[in-house]
């Protein structure tokens, strides 16, 4: 039977080329946590226990990555990377295969630890290596005259013949458990740094015989580790890149595939389109036909079919009906729900409020905490009054009702079915169903009336 695997994440380096308070795998790629990304990977495995290595100060990284299942192991000194498995090892059972990876390598793909995985099975060591054109700072692969892996050699370590080879040690490996400690248990930090180097397992599993399997990732790009800003801003956009690609193999229609943020999930039916420089945020789900013009924000929302969403509109946590036009310039914000054909216009705002199908708000709006019902036309400028310093109350506008320009309804407030506000009328007690009601001063003219002048010299 196939061994059970375990998975340790190395997370305890402190990550000072950040030059932040924040703890390096807090760092977000894709609005997710660097760490958040190589879990999700590590999950994929399915693996019986995930333990992650942590340092000082990573109680931060404990409540922020808040995952139940994950055993956190404290390294209390970063005494090298061999320590810092050794950290996790004695609650690992000798009978286990054990997969390491990295806290700050957060673009690996499942696939490739699957490879490094099956490679156990003729091998004692598996490991991922990569050849890049500078490889200055990795631990160098030096292969024997049989192409054989004997040893890997810190960049500290190495003298000149060694600094020349190409291929480097990804960090990530493959044993198992029982070899681990038994390598670990030899392995001494007479070298350049004074560190406990895991790498040192490679040169005393050769000893012992074993046969070590390194496989060269064709991607280098899966096992870029994040140490500074740079790497980070790299990351994020080869992350942005992958994901762009998986929506335009799923039938999206990107204007500029480069110009789209995705920080959390975005589900797409058909035929939608999104042009320049929109970002989705958390969970999102755009139907069939979905337009987003350029320069939208959208978070935390459902989309349904054939909705149109112009320019510069900004949407959190709202569920938009069928065929509704929104936008340019609307703000549509938390707990919101429009049923379907809805139009709302530029400069409308609408908050915690459910409109009903066909009703238009389509000018410089506040509507907050509010029902409206079905084919309502809200006037340019009408405004829910719905804070009463103390209190937030409700406004309820009936089907069919006309409510005038410039209007302000005082909540609590009512307005009835069918019924007509007059423009710039301040409402503060119910209107009544199928009859116009409007407050507003009665208009006077003054004849003779003369405009004040300044006097001439
Ligand atoms: C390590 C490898 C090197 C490889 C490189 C790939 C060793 C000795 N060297 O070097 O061969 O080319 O990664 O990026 O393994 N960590 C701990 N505790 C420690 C030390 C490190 O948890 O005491 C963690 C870090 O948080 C990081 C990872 O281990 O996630 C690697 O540590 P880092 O110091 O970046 O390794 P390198 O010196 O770059
Ligand atoms: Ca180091």
């Amino acid at each position: 039977m196939d061994k059970e695997l375990v998975i340790i994440i190395l997370a305890a380096g402190q990550g000072t080329r950040m030059k932040s308070s924040l703890p390096k795998v807090l760092h977000p790629i894709g609005g997710q946590p660097m760490l958040a990304h190589v879990i999700d990977t590590a999950e994929m495995l399915s693996p019986k226990d995930i333990y992650i290595v942590y340092g000082h100060g990573g109680e931060r990284v404990i409540s922020e990555i808040d995952r139940p299942s994950i055993h956190w192991c404290l390294q209390e000194e970063q005494l090298g990377t061999g320590h810092a498995v050794s950290q996790a090892l004695p609650t690992i059972l000798p009978e286990q295969k054990v997969l390491v990876m990295y806290g700050d390598v957060p673009l690996i793909r499942a696939d490739t630890l699957k490879n490094i995985l099956l490679a156990l099975k003729d091998n004692d060591l598996s490991l991922l290596t990569v050849e890049i054109k500078n490889p200055q700072g990795y631990g160098r692969i030096v292969r024997d005259d049989h192409g054989k892996v004997c040893r890997i050699v810190e960049e500290k370590d190495a003298d000149h013949a060694v600094k020349e080879i190409k291929e480097v040690n990804t960090g990530i490996l493959a044993a198992d458990a029982s070899a681990l400690r038994r390598w670990l248990n030899k392995v001494r930090s007479h070298n350049a740094q004074g560190e406990f180097y895991l790498t040192d397992c490679v040169e005393t599993a050769v000893l012992e015989g074993g046969a070590i399997g390194a496989q060269i990732c064709p991607d280098h790009t899966e096992v870029m580790g994040v140490n500074d800003k740079l790497q980070l801003a790299e990351s994020e956009r080869i992350y942005q890149r992958r994901q762009v690609e998986q929506l335009m193999i799923n039938g999206a229609t990107l204007r500029d595939p480069a110009r789209l943020d995705l920080r959390g999930k975005l589900k797409i039916g058909q035929d939608v389109t999104i042009d320049v420089n929109v970002i989705f945020e958390g969970d999102v789900s755009l139907g069939n036909n979905v337009f987003v013009g350029p320069n939208c924000f959208i978070k935390d929302a459902v989309i349904a079919a054939d909705t149109q969403i112009s320019s510069n509109t900004v949407i959190e946590k709202a569920a938009i009906g069928k065929g509704c036009r929104i936008g340019p310039y609307t703000r549509i914000r938390p707990e919101t729900q429009l049923g379907k054909e809805v139009h709302l216009g530029n400069f409308v705002e609408i908050k915690k409020s459910i409109v009903d199908d066909k009703t238009k708000i389509n000018h410089l709006s506040y509507v907050g905490d509010s029902q409206i019902g079905k084919r309502v036309n809200v006037g340019a400028g009408t405004i829910t009054c719905n804070y009463d310093g103390a209190y937030k109350h409700l406004t309820r506008i009936g089907d069919d009702a006309f409510i005038g320009s410039d209007t302000q309804l005082v909540a609590p407030v009512e307005v009835g079915k069918g019924a007509t506000i007059g423009a710039g009328s301040t409402i503060t007690r119910s209107a009544p169903e199928h009859q116009l009601t409007l407050s507003r001063a009665n208009q006077v003219s003054i004849e003779g009336w003369q405009r004040p002048a300044k006097k001439k010299d």
